[in-house]
C-alpha cells in the first residue's frame, strides 16, 4: 500500500481538498484534467467567462468527440463488441420500468485509474459492479488480480460478455476465465476474499446512494481487506463516501475516486 493508505490508518488527518488539488493532474487521459477544469469554468457568471463560453464549449466537443472515436479502439483491437449505448431498465417492474444508460468505460480511463491506484492488485478480485458486456472485466485482466467478477442485472448482456471474453481470448490467446454473476447487485454476495470493487457509474443518482450503504452493510459480514472505486460517483454519493468512517479517501480525482475501507486487517 502506498502512503495515503498509512496515512489513515495511523488516524492522521487526511485532507481533502489537498488531496483533490493533487489528484486533478492525474486525469491525463484525453487532457481530463483540461476537460474537468474548462466544464468548471462554464459556471461561473462572469463577464469574461461568458464572453469565453463559446470557445469553452468547442474544446469541449473536441475533447468529447476524440474520446468517442478513440472509445470503439479496444473492440477493434480485441475483436469484441463492448461500445455504444444501451438504455436499459434497471429496476425489473415491467409496467414502470426505470431506464438507465449502459456505455462501456474507455481503456484509457480504466488504465489511468489503474495506475493511480496506490495498492497492489494482486491480492484482489476485481469484481465490476453492473458489468454490462464485460469490458472493464476485460480490462481487467491486463492486471495481476487474484480473480475477475462481473455483476450483471441484464441477462442479455452477460451473454454478450460471455462472448467478448471468448473472441478476447480468441485474439489474444489468453485464457482469462471470469466469473459471471447475472442478477441484481442488492441481491448479491461478495467473493469471501480481498475484493476491489468497480462501481462505473451502474445506477441512477438515488439508487447510487443507498448501493453504498448496500455495500457497507454486505462488508460489514466481511472481514476483508476491500478497495472501492467509483467512476462518476454523483455528488450525494461521493459526499457520502467523503464522510463515511468506512471508506478512507485514496484518489479524488474530479472523474474517479478510490477508497479503501478503513476496518479491515
Ligand atoms: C454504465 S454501465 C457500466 C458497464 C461496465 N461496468 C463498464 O465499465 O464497461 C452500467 C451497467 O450497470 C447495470 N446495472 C444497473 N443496475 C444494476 C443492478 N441493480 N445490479 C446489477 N447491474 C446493474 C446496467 O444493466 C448496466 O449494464
Amino acid at each position: 500500500m502506498g502512503g495515503a493508505y498509512f496515512i489513515g490508518v495511523r488516524g492522521q488527518a487526511v485532507n481533502q481538498n489537498w488531496m483533490r488539488m493533487r489528484d486533478f493532474f492525474r486525469m491525463r487521459a484525453h487532457f481530463g484534467w483540461l476537460y474537468a477544469a474548462l466544464s468548471r469554468l462554464k459556471c461561473p457568471n462572469t463577464p469574461i467567462v461568458r464572453t469565453a463560453a463559446p470557445l469553452i464549449d468547442r474544446v469541449l466537443h473536441h475533447l468529447d468527440q476524440r474520446t468517442q472515436r478513440n472509445s470503439a479502439k479496444f473492440d477493434e483491437c480485441f475483436g469484441t463488441k463492448t461500445y455504444g449505448r444501451l438504455d436499459v431498465p434497471v429496476n425489473g417492474d415491467r409496467a414502470n420500468p426505470v431506464i438507465w444508460g449502459y456505455s462501456a468505460i474507455n481503456h484509457d480511463f480504466f488504465r489511468e485509474i489503474m495506475r493511480n491506484i496506490p495498492a497492489s492488485l494482486s491480492e484482489y478480485t476485481f469484481v465490476d459492479i453492473g458489468s454490462g458486456k464485460g469490458a472493464a472485466v476485460l480490462m481487467a485482466s491486463e492486471y495481476p488480480f487474484k480473480h475477475l467478477v462481473g455483476v450483471e442485472l441484464n441477462h442479455e448482456l452477460v451473454d454478450e460478455a460471455r462472448n467478448n471474453v471468448q473472441r478476447f481470448n480468441e485474439r489474444t490467446g489468453k485464457e482469462i476465465a471470469p466469473e459471471w454473476s447475472v442478477g441484481d447487485f442488492f441481491q448479491w454476495g461478495p467473493p469471501q476474499s480481498p475484493c476491489l470493487f468497480f462501481f462505473n457509474n451502474p445506477f441512477p443518482e438515488p439508487l447510487t446512494l443507498v448501493a453504498m450503504q448496500h455495500l457497507e452493510k454486505v462488508l460489514s459480514e466481511h472481514p476483508y481487506r476491500t478497495l472501492l472505486v467509483f467512476r462518476k460517483a454523483p455528488k450525494t454519493c461521493g459526499d457520502y463516501l467523503n464522510h463515511s468512517t468506512f471508506w478512507m479517501p485514496l484518489r479524488l480525482a474530479p472523474y474517479w475516486r478510490v477508497y479503501a475501507r478503513t476496518s479491515a486487517p
